[in-house]
């Protein structure tokens, strides 16, 4: 199959795109946060080829992407006012609400729970491909599973050039880590992954919020999880990573201590001078956590290549979206993390 990529700015690319996903194709999408790839998310058929081409584990659901807050109603029931609190706050934007299912959400969308989730992405073409669509869009970022989420249509080629139709080219994502996403189908409101709209954000709406444990620990491959992609080792390039915490001198001196050829620096802009002789890589300005977010899975991808021997990645502290960031990186480090203020 030859795969087409279509700017987004093209007069046609939104009709050519609804078309295909109308007749059960797959799509791969721009979005503010990562690219998706998309299918008809009420056509079983359809989405079953998101999993053979992302080679996706099945309990793994996917997340319903609609073009207007107001069809959240369409897939989901009793919704809770909380909702639509942050779908007034928040959407189109990146965050994701999983909310109960109604049963026109097939099963294989939702890998049999009772629960969907469900996002309006800020991202005009998308949208509108969704609406000339006129069904939701399923969509997981486009990435071959365990390899680093795609920010551009070129991650996007290099993943599944030849096994997908069509790839709307919108240029790289604007945030850059995959959507926050809230569980509002218990008691208590409960993040299931941190993302671009921050923790201190929802509060502000919600009042009240619990972070799950799958956030911030290690969860092994047996543990029962809410959103069961938390599960896998994601981002992970092909060789360790470990973080390295500590002042910016202390972490300096212990990697250069522990450095070997083969080895490879991921840092912040401002310390690209301390690294010249680590073969270092930046990911963006540490002074502007939201570049470190829109840079780092460019970054991981470029690190995903079998012949590095480690990665010492530096990883921004502090709340709000470095907290998505942590929660990445951490993710494709294993949860390795050394404290250079204490280890030598
Ligand atoms: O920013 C994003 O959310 C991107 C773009 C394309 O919209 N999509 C994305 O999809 O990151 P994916 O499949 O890579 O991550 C979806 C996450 C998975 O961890 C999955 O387990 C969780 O959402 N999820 C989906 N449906 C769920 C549900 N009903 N309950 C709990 N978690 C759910
Ligand atoms: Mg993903």
């Amino acid at each position: 199959m030859r795969t087409l990529v279509l700017s987004a700015n093209e007069l046609n690319t939104a009709q050519i795109a609804a078309d295909i996903l109308k007749n059960g194709g797959l799509v791969a999408l721009p979005t503010e946060t990562v690219y998706g790839l998309g299918a008809n998310g009420l056509d079983p058929d359809a989405v079953a080829q998101i999993f053979t081409v992302k080679g996706r584990p099945q309990d793994n659901p996917l997340i319903l992407h609609i073009a207007d807050p107001e069809q959240m109603a369409l897939f989901c029931h009793h919704i809770p006012e909380a909702a639509y609190a942050l779908a007034k706050a928040f959407w189109p934007g990146p965050l994701t609400i999983v909310l109960p299912a109604k049963d026109i959400v097939p099963l294989s969308t939702r890998a049999n729970l009772p629960t969907v989730a469900v996002r309006c992405p800020d991202c005009d073409i998308t949208r509108e491909i969704i609406r000339r669509a006129g069904v939701p869009i399923a969509a997981p970022s486009a990435n071959i599973s365990g390899k680093p989420s795609t920010t551009t249509a070129q991650h996007v080629y290099d993943d599944h050039a030849g096994k997908i139709p069509l790839i709307v080219d919108g240029g790289a994502c604007r945030v850059g880590v995959e959507s926050t996403i809230v569980d509002l189908t218990e008691a208590r409101p409960r993040l299931l992954r941190p993302g671009g709209i921050t923790p201190e954000q929802l509060k502000a709406v919600l009042g009240d919020l619990l972070i799950d444990k799958a956030v911030t620990a290690s969860i092994d491959r047996d543990t029962v999880v809410k959103a069961p992609g938390m599960k896998y080792r994601h981002y992970a390039p092909a060789e360790p990573v470990v973080i390295v915490a500590g002042s910016r001198e202390k972490a300096a001196e212990y990697i250069h201590r522990h450095f070997v050829p083969g080895d490879r620096v991921l840092c912040f802009e401002e310390e690209l001078p301390l690294y010249a002789d680590c073969d270092p890589l930046s990911y963006g300005r540490e002074a502007d956590v939201e570049t470190l977010c829109a840079g780092l899975f460019a970054a991981l991808r470029e690190l995903d290549d079998a012949s590095i021997h480690q990665v010492f990645a530096r990883c921004p502290e502090g709340d709000g979206v470095a907290f998505a960031v942590q929660n990445r990186l951490k993710k494709a480090a294993a949860f390795h993390i050394i404290d250079a203020e204490v280890e030598v």
